[in-house]
């Protein structure tokens, strides 16, 4: 608050002190949704897109092939992919910002800790949400390495989306697969948490929405996370 309290007793030819211009939470957190709802878009499409695996081969690396040639010939090829990692680091960006202000904010608000912890389930989610935030991080950086940069994946050929897929997820590098797992689960819980809390921020809900707007952020999650999983696991268990 101090910052928003400009001295109005400034005496002529003494420097004014230094304004800071305080953003405020309600625009922070909208900023947290609106970059939250690009990922999720991002995160909807690319879910939709891995199910091609089930249709063999040819369609699933046909589509990766077809990512890069999106608006052609207006946009050069492989451009939109580039903007959409443009927008997607941006957003990265933005949400870890924003929520890295608002959890200061929150602890400036309550500098001495609660002596006992509020075990309300929605309070738990929200604390779980930046340890949440953190794996997901580190899950990206593994994943962009292993399966966009093919680094860290035994076969790593750009485009070969299919053969790149099976040899992560064989039987023998259960490990991987488990990794992705428990990482997709965190996704999950992350974007239920995150789904509800902008609903909130947007101000579509109310107490008589309340339930089934956290019914909708919780089948949404439950959805995307089983679709994300069905790869690695359809791949580990030799069904596709
Ligand atoms: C568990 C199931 C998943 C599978 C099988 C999978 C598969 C892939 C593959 C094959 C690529 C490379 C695509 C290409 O180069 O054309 C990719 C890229 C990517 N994935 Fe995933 N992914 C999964 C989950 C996720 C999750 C949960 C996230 C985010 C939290 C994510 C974020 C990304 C990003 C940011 C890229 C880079 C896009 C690009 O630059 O081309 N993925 N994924």
């Amino acid at each position: 608050m101090k910052s928003l309290v400009f001295s109005r007793q400034t005496a002529v030819g003494v420097t004014p002190p230094a304004r800071h211009v305080k953003l405020p939470s309600v625009l922070l957190k909208f900023v947290m949704a609106v970059s939250g709802g690009f990922m999720l878009l991002y995160l909807v499409l690319h879910m939709v897109g891995n199910l091609k695996i089930f249709l063999g081969a040819a369609a699933l690396d046909g589509y990766a092939a077809w990512l890069r040639t999106i608006l052609e010939p207006v946009v050069p090829y492989g451009g939109t992919l580039w903007l959409v990692r443009f927008l997607l680091a941006v957003s990265v960006l933005a949400h870890i910002w924003s929520a890295a202000l608002l959890t200061v904010r929150a602890r400036q608000a309550r500098p001495v800790k609660y002596a006992v912890r509020n075990k309300v389930p929605g309070s738990y989610a929200a604390r779980t949400m930046r340890w949440g935030g953190v794996i997901v991080v580190l899950f990206v950086i593994y994943h962009l390495l292993d399966l966009t940069t093919g680094t860290l994946n035994p076969h790593g050929v750009h485009l070969q989306v299919y053969d790149n897929l099976h040899a992560d997820f064989t039987p023998g590098r259960w490990y991987v697969t488990l990794f992705y797992v428990l990482a997709v689960v965190a996704v999950g819980f992350h974007i239920r948490h995150g789904l509800w809390s902008a609903l909130q921020t947007l101000g579509w809900s109310n107490n008589a929405r309340q339930a089934r707007l956290k019914a909708v952020s919780t089948a949404f999650a439950v959805l995307l996370t089983v679709g994300f999983l069905s790869v690695p696991l359809a791949v580990t268990f030799g069904l596709v």
